[in-house]
């Protein structure tokens, strides 16, 4: 290998870890932000560093066994060892108790994080879609999609299911992945402890836009979760007459939008996401794209084109640009 190429192995090297760790939500399970999390982080640094000992130990007597007994000219073979009791005895009881060492604090992990959690957690019972998530705030009748928020340091408990067909909830830094199967509940329980957006995804092959099945979990403080909950439990934001979001408004109430989206007061659909606060998201489309007019343009306009097998279709007759603009000035009003 050339100097030359061999730098430029190690830039592209350097831009693929880089790549790798950048961004504001990294998912990383080795940065744990909740009890949960640290709990199954300390299990696995645990078994990580007995397993490196029983690595070393193994390899170096591998060496050892190597050179030393290696063929030489002229030397007789090494003689071989039968019945030696007392090796025998340490190798069966050492892995044994290596392994003791193991199953316990990962059985006891297991244990604390079936989900039990103390009267007064949050519950969350979280619902997948294909390709989406619903949350639902059971003491707050509160439901929103695709970004959970919850408050830092209180004890959460999460339900998890699905609508469809298999999925799994995930968000990394806040516990383990836990499968949302159709009829029926698994349950997680954690205490954020630190603010902060964290991103997580669908984790069970669910389909063509699996990979599209984001969310993002938002850690907020108690002021904060407290401020965002009631804004959420109002009713959506009245446009102001005769602007375009009015005129989104018009028509919204009049396109097929009304058949799957609920915004309270103007549609009752139950098939995607609830609209009513959509405006106080930061992401769109299963948190794969940023809320703002030119995704959400693009998404109203052809979403199938966006997240493949998507169920929201490309509107017949299509929408006009205009239509289109009127529509995300509105749904950018739902605060
Ligand atoms: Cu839902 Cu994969």
């Amino acid at each position: 290998m050339t100097d030359t190429s061999r730098v430029r192995l190690w830039l592209v090297t350097l831009a693929l870890a880089l790549s790798g760790c950048a961004g504001p939500f990294p998912q990383s399970t080795l940065r744990p932000r909740s009890d949960f999390a640290q709990a199954t982080d300390s299990l696995f640094t645990d078994i990580f560093w007995w397993a490196a000992a029983v690595f070393v130990l193994v390899e170096v007597l591998l060496v050892v066994a190597l050179v030393r007994f290696r063929h030489r000219e002229g030397r007789p073979a090494p003689k071989p060892a039968h019945g030696h009791t007392l090796l025998e005895i340490a190798w069966t009881l050492a892995p044994a108790v290596i392994l003791v060492f193991v199953a316990v604090p990962t059985v006891r992990t297991i244990f604390t994080s079936s989900g039990e959690a103390p009267a007064d957690a949050l519950k969350v019972e979280v619902i997948g879609h294909q390709w989406w998530w619903e949350f639902r705030y059971l003491d707050l009748a509160l439901t929103t999609a695709n970004e959970l928020h919850l408050p830092v340091g209180k004890p959460v408990r999460i339900g998890i299911t699905s609508a469809d067909v298999i999925h799994s909830f995930w968000a990394p830094l806040l516990g383990g992945k836990r499968d949302a199967i159709p009829g029926q509940t698994n349950y997680i329980a954690f205490r954020a402890d630190s603010v902060g957006d964290y991103s997580g995804q669908c984790a069970e092959f669910c389909g063509v836009s699996h990979a599209n099945m984001r969310l993002r979990v938002i850690v907020d403080s108690d002021t904060a979760f407290g401020a965002w909950a009631q804004a959420q439990l109002g009713p959506p934001a009245t446009p102001p007459k005769a602007s375009p979001a009015e005129q989104g408004r018009a028509i919204y109430a009049r396109s097929a939008c009304i058949g799957c989206h609920l915004i309270q007061g103007v549609s009752a659909g139950v098939i995607g996401p609830g609209l009513t606060h959509v405006g106080s998201r930061t992401t769109i489309a299963g948190g794969i794209l940023p809320n703002d007019s030119a995704h959400l343009a693009a998404w109203i306009a052809d979403a199938p084109a966006l997240k493949p097998g998507s169920l929201m279709m490309r509107m017949k007759p299509p929408l006009s640009d205009a239509d289109i603009a009127a529509l995300v000035a509105y749904l950018q009003s739902l605060k």
